[in-house]
Order: structure tokens, then sequence, then C-alpha cells
């Protein structure tokens, strides 16, 4: 029987997309070109939201009584701190329950039980599946395994492989409004908006090729006409042609550059990414690109933009100097914070609570 996956593959985007849906609505959540930028709005409107209400008592006991009767599983087979935790609190202040396995050590894989196997068990027991995994594409195929199965369980994919980081990427979006309008979405909304991308410029900065953050935040760029996007790398590597071919698809205009200091005074957001290693052929293979001059430092910032929002899905290393972080430019502290409201509602969204919520916004906050 050929593999599910590669059954998968071979599809167009589109009829992916059209697969991990219901009626007409996101379920499970895979990859970024699922989002189309009506939802990229409300789902950051609701983060908003769930931000503001969470601040006060009552907001938390509202929140926390949303979701008490929903389980989540967080299977995560990849090192993980931030995606893991932020999910973990994101379902405490929905009130949701959630188990764990980070090491199929510990389950019945070590007895021979497949990957596979391990997903239609959680599927038996709880009501959402998040996971992390080494491979590609394996959270879309966990989604279709699931789907055959008859059941009515979202998976909401938290990094696969080298390729895509969906959820990383609504937070990446989230926090580029906040930086570009200054400030909360939902009191923007309240008055005019005005979309702040259109014109702006955006470096994304390190290893490209192997980097599944960038790769999702392309995609998702793709929702804004008018940015401009600067790749700026080692020649080793660079972004995939299949996010380039996709870009173009969609008119989006992007450059390729070796060189980040003489593009640093154009920039209104940079973003700053790790050397992937881990996926190295060779061990050490990576270790002989000098990376040195894709380094943010304090005095490299002098000829940035005072408005330059700084972003990186962490963990750092030496890319950004830590003298950085005091800079208000640097964004990336709130990037982390920003993850927890992100994937609160996306857990709110999944269970078809969004309207509660933005109506107890409405009840209770005017502006
Ligand atoms: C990223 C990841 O896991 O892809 N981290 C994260 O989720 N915040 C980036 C990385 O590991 O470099």
């Amino acid at each position: 029987m050929p593999d599910l996956l590669n059954e998968i593959l071979k599809l167009r985007t589109r009829e992916r997309v059209e697969m991990l849906s219901r009626n007409g609505q996101i379920f499970h959540v895979i990859m970024a070109q699922q989002f189309l930028r009506e939802f990229i709005d409300e789902i950051c409107l609701l983060a908003d939201m769930i931000r503001e209400i969470n601040s006060s008592r009552h907001g938390a006991d509202f929140l926390q009584r949303l979701l008490p009767h929903r389980r989540a599983m967080i299977y995560f087979t990849q090192p993980s701190t931030r995606t893991f935790l932020s999910f973990a609190c994101a379902c405490q202040i929905l009130g949701m329950r959630y188990n764990e396995v980070r090491d199929p050590k510990t389950s019945s894989e070590v007895k021979g039980e497949s990957e596979e196997d391990a997903v239609r068990v959680f599927s038996q027991y709880f009501d959402v599946i998040i996971m992390r995994h080494p491979m590609e594409g394996f959270s879309e195929k966990t989604a279709h395994m699931i789907n055959r199965m008859h059941r009515t369980i979202p998976v909401i994919n938290g990094g696969s492989g080298r390729d895509q980081h969906p959820t990383q990427a609504l937070l990446d979006i989230y926090t580029l409004y906040q930086s570009f309008s200054g400030g909360s979405l939902v009191r923007r909304a309240a008055g005019i908006q005005i979309d702040p991308f259109p014109g702006k410029v955006i470096g994304m900065v390190g290893d490209l090729q192997r980097g599944r953050t960038v790769r999702s935040l392309s995609y998702l760029l793709c929702r804004y006409p008018g940015v401009t996007i600067h790749f700026i790398s080692p020649p080793e590597l660079g972004i995939g042609e299949d996010i380039l071919e996709y870009l173009r698809e969609h008119e989006v205009e992007y450059h390729i550059s070796q060189e980040l200091d003489p593009l640093l005074p154009e920039l209104d957001a940079v973003y700053m990414t790790r050397i992937q290693d881990e996926h190295d052929a060779m061990a050490g293979q990576s270790s002989r690109i000098d990376y040195s001059r894709f380094y943010l430092t304090p005095d490299k910032l002098e000829r940035a933009k005072p408005t330059m929002a700084i972003l990186h899905p962490l963990p750092r290393r030496q890319e950004i100097h830590v003298d950085c972080d005091a800079d208000p430019r640097a964004k990336y502290w709130q990037q982390v914070q920003n993850g927890m409201w992100m994937r609160a509602a996306l857990l709110a969204y999944v269970f078809n609570t969004e309207e509660r919520i933005r109506s107890y916004y409405l009840e209770n906050y005017t502006y």
C-alpha cells in the first residue's frame, strides 16, 4: 500500500489545505498556507482580547470556565521550551487539562509500537493533539489518519522537522502587527483600522535553508501585499526554491543577499535565527561557516532605523548580543509571551469559543 504521506504530498497545496478544513473552517492546524488574511486578522484580535481579559481576576475566571471539559495531548518528540510551555500555559488559561509525552522512551514505542499507533491511541483519550516531530509531514499524516478513523480531533503542528512551524508564524505576525502599529490591536480595531504592512521591508537572517520558522513566516507574508523581504544568509544556507516560487506566485517582492550590514538601515523588521546544526548530515559541518557577519550587536544597531523591530524565535546563540536586549527595538521577549496568547486564541478557535470571548470583551471593555 502506498505510504499515506507520499500520497498527500503529491496533491496540490490547495487540495491539501481543503483536506485540513471542516465546514469551510480550518480544523487541523498544519501549515502556514492554510491561513488567509481574514483568519490571521481575526486570530490576532482574539489573542489581543484574551491577553486583555486575562489581566483581571474576573476576566481570568471567565476564560478558565471556557474549556474545562476538554483535554489536550502535547506530544513533542523534539526538544522544546517555548512552544511546549506556551501551549501548556494556553491550555491552563482556558481551563483545559493536558497530558504530555515528550520522550518516546517512556511510552509503548519502546515495546515496538509504531508512532502511528501512538497517535491513534491519543485520539481515543484526548480532544486535541498538539505535536512536534522531527519528520516533515508527520503531523499532516496524523491529521489524515484521524480523519480516516472518523474522529473529530484537531491536530496542531508545533514544528515539523525542517519544514514548518505555523503557530510560530502566527505569533511572529502578531508581534509584527504590534510593532508596526504601536500596541493593542483591539483598541485600534475600535477606531479606524489602518493596515500597517504595505511598504514594510523585512529581513530574514541566518539559516534560512533549515529554519522552519522562516519558511512558515514567508508563506504568511504572502497575505500582506506591499511587503518586501530580504533573505540574508551564507550561500550554503539559502532559502528553499519552493518558498521563492510561492512568493513569486503571490507577487511578493524579495531579494537574496549574503550581507546584513549594508541592508540594516533599510529594514523595518529583522528576523534573526540560529544555525540549525542538529540537521547537519555530518557532525560539525555547519561550524565551518563563518556566521559572525550575521550577528547583531549594539554598535550595528546604531545604523538601524529607530523603529526597527528585532525578532528571533529563540533559542539564540551569538546572533543577537545580550547587550541588545535592553534596546526598545528588541521584541523577542514579547514574542515569547505572545506565543502563549496566540496559542490560547488558536485553541479557543478550534473549539469554537471565539464568539463567547468576543461578546465578553464587548460587554466588559469599552473604549
Ligand atoms: C524554533 C524551532 O523549534 O523551530 N524555536 C521555537 O519554536 N521557538 C527555532 C529554533 O529552534 O531555532
